[in-house]
């Protein structure tokens, strides 16, 4: 099976698409608004670029020069450069494992809020916003919902690297942008959005540069760049040879920053013009948004729109994890690709069942994400800067990053140093900082 010519993601185009399909996701769409609002508004924008140039893009270039190197799964990929390295492919394979655990009920939560826009009874019933949430969560149609929705990524992954992955986000991924443009515009005239711009964009120096929220704005970069977690080993090992990755990286990084702010854009100045109060993740979204949608002209169709927004950006995030997984099961045990991607699908319904059914009354999805956010993501970033430029040879990064001294003849002096100096000393001073 492994012996078939490994797959290739065409131009620099879908490239990019698919790298920010995985980057976008829930992380952009109701973390950072929220965050961003709280924490000193447009100048946490300014740490929050900080942080991901010099941690979120040194640790993406990293991650991308195992995988192109050596076109294999996260696991074959470290274990082809040093067998005694494998363990961090491990690691990455496992954060990808846990985020399954918890991010696909998320996901299955818009998809079923989706659903009840379209039929409009998410307006018609007489129940506050607040208790239909409630009645939800405490029903079982959350975890049909997370199934239906594990079984579209299972979809898409089993069609394969160009014809699944590559296709979908070549769909999926300007249409989001189209929507997110579509609602920022619909909402910069709804009366009184002007107070939401200034909640979200006013600078509070002294909030946004205090330790806690240089910390947070780290591991926002973390999530929402997808590193850390085997993620970009993966993807890149589809990149072609040529692909200039320093410009993918910036790339994707842009476009992550761009929707995180449109996010932000579309979110407060609706929240403020209802005379609402922002708040934070499910309850921003299930909660104050409906109440927003219930008061506008055409409710269903925006409350529609919206939650196709949060499906499309959750969807090119789960086909990325789902990938890793795929990809490790196939290679490592010798699977064909469906067989892979058949079991990756399983075990995601199996770990989803498990958080969904709070076994032994465990809050498992609060466990798997503080496991992946604080520990395994830093610490995989983190050791492979370390491996990438301090055991692998001085002409590896040097000979990716240039792709054999043919591009960025210059540039890729500066992220050599700070692979070297700065990145993992950061993150090493952020991992034993939010432990403590
Ligand atoms: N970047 C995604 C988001 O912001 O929602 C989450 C994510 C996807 C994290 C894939 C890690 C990963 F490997």
């Amino acid at each position: 099976m492994s012996e078939q010519p490994r797959a290739s993601f065409g131009g620099k185009l879908s490239v990019i698409l698919v790298a920010a399909g995985s980057a976008i996701g829930l992380g952009a769409l109701w973390r950072f608004p929220y965050i961003a609002g709280e924490n000193g508004g447009a100048a946490f924008l300014l740490v929050f670029l900080l942080s991901v140039l010099v941690v979120g893009i040194p640790a993406m270039l990293a991650e991308f020069a195992v995988g192109r190197h050596t076109k294999k799964n996260a696991v074959g990929a470290f274990r082809a450069l040093s067998k005694r390295w494998s363990w961090l492919g491990y690691s990455g394979v496992l954060g990808a494992l846990l985020i399954s655990g918890y991010y696909y009920l998320i996901a299955g939560w818009s998809l079923e809020y989706f659903v009840n826009s379209v039929t409009g009874s998410l307006y018609s019933d007489a129940a506050s916003f607040t208790s239909q949430f409630s009645e939800f969560e405490g029903s079982w149609r959350p975890i049909i919902y997370c199934v239906i929705f594990i079984l579209m990524t299972h979809l898409i992954v089993s069609f394969g690297v160009e014809k699944g992955i590559e296709r979908a986000s070549k769909i999926m991924m300007p249409l989001l942008f189209i929507i997110l443009i579509v609602m920022a515009v619909r909402v910069a005239f709804m009366p009184g959005a002007a107070k939401g711009y200034e909640f979200f964009l006013s600078c509070d120096f002294e909030k946004a540069f205090s330790p806690d929220t240089i910390m947070m704005a780290m591991g926002q970069a973390f999530f929402s760049l997808s590193v850390g977690m085997g993620c970009m080993v993966t993807y890149s090992s589809y990149f072609k040879k040529n692909n200039n990755m320093i410009s993918t990286s910036f790339n994707v990084s842009l476009l992550t920053i761009l929707v995180s702010v449109l996010a932000g854009l579309i979110i407060f100045p609706a929240v403020f013009s209802a005379g609402l109060e922002p708040t934070e993740g499910s309850s921003l979204v299930f909660i104050t948004l409906p109440e927003i949608f219930k008061g506008m002209p055409l409710a269903a169709l925006w409350s529609s729109i919206f939650f196709l927004l949060v499906i499309l950006a959750a969807l090119t995030s789960t086909i990325s994890f789902h990938e890793v997984l795929t990809a490790y099961f196939s290679e490592e045990f010798k699977l064909s690709r469906k067989s892979a991607a058949f079991v990756t699908t399983v075990v995601s319904i199996l770990l989803s069942v498990l958080t969904f059914s709070k076994l032994f009354g465990v809050d498992y999805s609060n466990v798997f994400d503080f496991v992946t956010a604080n520990i395994l993501m830093p610490l995989g970033g983190m050791f492979t800067c370390i491996f990438v430029v301090w055991y692998m040879k001085k002409s590896f990064m040097k000979d990716e990053l240039t792709n054999e001294g043919t591009a960025n003849r210059y540039l890729y002096k500066v992220f050599i140093f700070m692979l070297r100096y700065v990145t993992p000393l950061i993150i090493f001073y952020i991992f034993i900082k939010n432990l403590i």
